[in-house]
């Protein structure tokens, strides 16, 4: 094992602190600004060396105990060893410093999650050794998981469930579970690369699915079985949405709701596209202060869930945002709210070449968020930006950027 004695100079855009030592940059995971620490060196490169805290010489104002058991080796959290506020702290400088590269230098306000912990309405583990848990990037180390701090309760009971379960079965192309919660109850979702034959076990007495394919979130990926099944409703902000194991839904209910609420108090009367509407929960909110609203998704279960909750002044269109979105952009207001990915260029040059007045635009990677409003900026300004805590402990950021036409 390699120790280094470090001083933390900053903090990267994914939480770690950043140390200079023997000419090189030194990431240490769990340590603030100002500190100094003892790193256990893990990954070592020509340029720069990865490593975990192992002794707090000089402590930051701001730490905190780390009250999650896997925090050294998983990687999913990146601020359990500061106070809430200076994770609020921490996240608002890294997106100011990224959104001044598309020349913005305003105010950001920030809506703190209501829940640091036990916040998550899903969580995905991986299967190995017949067990579920994290697989570490930095060291390819297998992290089983018994309770994440993050997911809401009623997923760690079904998790426990499901590692009893797993203690007397065996899978051979099982990839991974993903637990969701709904209304008063959760389900779980088995993703094989190939079918498997699969015996129901009196202890999970919760909605089942046994599905195939890559990724869950895709028309590729095929629901082969189904147990226990059961009507599921997610309520936001008021109006129940039915929900199935394979569309997207955000993971935080009250961060979400303060997002949306957001989102809609800044439309009133106009016609409206939502381009990436998902399963159609934003569309049918802005149907309420819209003349109209459009929701534009590629995902046709999605859609199809979007068209049992349709508004009269609703439409669903399935279809890739980039192919359909000129037909659209008779509109007053266009919503975009992609994936990680961000908007294709060509969407943004539509909307450049339309009369849209105003782009609200959420993003949960500041990174393709920063490089699409720098496209937009052309003929846009930048009005408004809110940090949404969606994600409380990690390093990823929800971002709504409203922009006006110049
Ligand atoms: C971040 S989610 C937003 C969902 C929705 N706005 C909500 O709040 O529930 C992004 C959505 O974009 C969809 N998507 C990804 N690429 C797309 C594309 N090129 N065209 C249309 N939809 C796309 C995904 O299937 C996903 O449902």
């Amino acid at each position: 094992m390699v120790e280094k004695r470090v001083k933390i100079e900053d903090v990267t855009y994914r939480g770690s602190g950043v140390a200079r030592a023997d000419g090189k940059v030194v990431f240490v995971r769990g340590a603030d600004v100002g500190e100094e620490v003892v790193v256990d060196i893990q990954k070592s490169t020509s340029k720069f060396d990865v490593g975990r805290v192992v002794e707090v010489i000089e402590e930051s104002p701001y730490r905190t105990c780390p009250h999650c058991a896997y925090f050294n080796a998983c990687e999913g959290c990146a601020f359990w060893h500061v106070t809430y506020g200076r994770e609020l702290e921490i996240k608002k400088s890294i997106l100011q410093s990224e959104l001044k590269k598309a020349g913005y230098f305003g105010k950001i306000d920030v809506e703190p999650s209501q829940n640091e912990i036990f916040y998550r309405n899903k969580l995905k583990l991986t299967y190995f050794d017949s067990e579920l848990g994290y697989i570490s990037t930095l060291t390819h180390k297998r992290i089983p998981i018994k309770k994440c701090k993050l997911a809401d309760e009623s997923i760690i009971t079904a998790l426990k469930k499901v590692t009893t379960y797993l203690n007397s079965h065996r899978f051979s192309h099982l990839k991974n579970i993903t637990f969701r919660s709904f209304d008063g109850g959760v389900m779980a979702t088995f993703l094989f690369d190939k079918k498997e034959e699969f015996v129901l076990d009196d202890v999970l007495d919760f909605p089942v699915f046994l599905a195939i394919g890559e990724v869950l979130e895709s028309d590729k990926t095929k629901i082969f079985k189904a147990f226990n099944q059961k009507d599921m409703c997610y309520t936001l902000l008021g109006e129940k949405f039915p929900i199935d194991a394979k569309s997207f839904l955000q993971v935080n209910k009250n961060v979400a709701e303060k997002l949306y609420e957001h989102v809609i108090t800044n439309v009133n009367g106009e016609k409206v596209v939502n381009a990436y509407s998902g399963q159609g929960v934003l569309t049918k909110l802005l149907a309420k202060n819209a003349k109209s609203v459009v929701g534009i998704e590629i995902q046709r279960s999605s859609c199809e869930i979007a068209e049992k909750i349709k508004a009269p002044n609703m439409k669903n269109i399935n279809a890739r945002v980039e192919d359909v979105l000129g037909d659209y952009l008779d509109a007053d207001v266009v919503v975009l709210d992609p994936a990680r990915e961000g908007c294709d260029e060509k969407v943004l040059c539509e909307i450049l070449g339309s009369n849209i007045k105003k782009v609200i635009y959420i993003s949960c990677n500041f990174a393709t968020l920063t490089r699409d409003l720098k496209v937009l900026s052309k003929n846009y300004k930048i009005e408004n930006v809110k940090l949404f805590d969606m994600f409380p402990r990690t390093a990823s950021i929800e971002t709504c950027v409203i922009l006006e036409k110049i």
